[in-house]
């Protein structure tokens, strides 16, 4: 195989940097004072790119990869990278589907509950001494029990998730762009028609420009006081200022959220209500997971420089 120099765009685990580093001379992005530098001295060798984390991959940055062929996106959701300048440019695009799905789909009930029965307050409570001190933990306002789910975004993840619930009991319908062939949940074409006869959301949507705020006041407002709103898919989709007006304001019940706008950050605003739940984006965050991941970016850059189509392109 072509022994190819690679670019990294952030850490990588062990195992990912030993499987590249067989193959490949792998470099990494330097922190941003470096970058220009860097970029002009080793740019134009470089003929692969692993995009891992949040470092955007736009057509400025593919102008300092004049070689660029192949960019192997360490997820499964790629709205960092460019995806129609590369395809404009002949650059393949490839992600990390399948081997996350049901990872996320669990972290995805995690949230669920956490929310509805606001279990890392709980935890919070019992790690501050005040279960000692004050004794019983209130009530939770809210249950799982009686509750109807709308899943936004309705691909593997969607219907990974889908099945869980259903094993807890709870009506499952969903929002997609479009119907899903042999489906039998009910499909809403609308989103704010699904918000309105649901009172749980979970958002499993791609970012990107299509999905910019989608749900937001108006979609709040449907699903009502008792509705609680779980993402997992992209921060991008949810409009933080909208979230936080609604749940002041008693427009919605709570939110949980692995996902944000702005990441990695100090979500300050989200932090200082406290009918949020909170997590730094781990959906997919295990050792089992991440390990399948990185074998697959491996295998994509492997296969593509080995002179053979790429296992899991999205642009080609
Ligand atoms: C992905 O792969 O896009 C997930 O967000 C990772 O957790």
């Amino acid at each position: 195989m072509d022994r190819a120099d690679v670019l990294a765009t952030g850490p990588m685990m062990q195992r990912i940097e030993d499987g590249v580093l067989a193959h490949f001379t792998v470099h990494r992005l330097p922190a941003p004072a470096e970058r220009e530098a860097f970029l002009a001295a080793v740019g134009p060798r470089i003929r692969g790119v692993v995009a891992v984390g949040h470092a955007r991959i736009d057509g400025a940055f593919m102008d300092r990869l004049p070689k660029l062929e192949i960019v192997a996106n360490m997820g499964v959701g790629y709205d960092s990278i460019d995806a129609v300048e590369a395809g404009r440019r002949g650059i393949i695009v490839t992600n990390t589907p399948d081997v996350l799905t049901e990872e996320v789909a669990d972290t995805a009930l995690g949230l669920l509950l956490m929310t509805v029965r606001e279990l890392g307050a709980a935890e919070r409570w019992l790690r501050d001494g005040q279960w000692a001190a004050k004794g019983h933990y209130p009530l939770t306002r809210t249950t799982l029990r009686g509750r109807s789910v709308g899943i936004v975004g309705f691909g593997r993840i969607g219907r990974a998730i889908a099945e869980r619930v259903e094993a807890f009991g709870l009506p499952v319908v969903y929002h997609n762009r479009r119907p899903v062939a042999g489906e039998t949940r009910r499909y809403y074409p609308d989103l704010i028609a699904m918000a309105r006869d649901v009172d749980t959301l979970i958002s499993v949507l791609p970012g990107g420009a299509a999905t910019q705020h989608l749900i937001g006041a108006d979609v709040l407002a449907a699903l009502g006081a008792n509705g609680v709103l779980i993402n997992i898919g992209r921060g991008s989709v949810v409009d933080e200022a909208a979230l936080v007006d609604a749940l002041d304001r008693g427009v919605i019940a709570s939110a949980g959220l692995d996902v944000f706008e702005v990441e990695p950050c100090r979500p300050d605003r989200l932090i200082a209500h406290e009918r949020i739940t909170l997590l730094p984006h781990v959906g997919s965050a295990s050792h089992h997971t991440r390990d399948l991941m990185g074998q697959l970016v491996v295998d994509n850059l492997a296969s593509w420089f080995g002179g053979r189509r790429p296992l899991t392109p999205v642009v080609e």
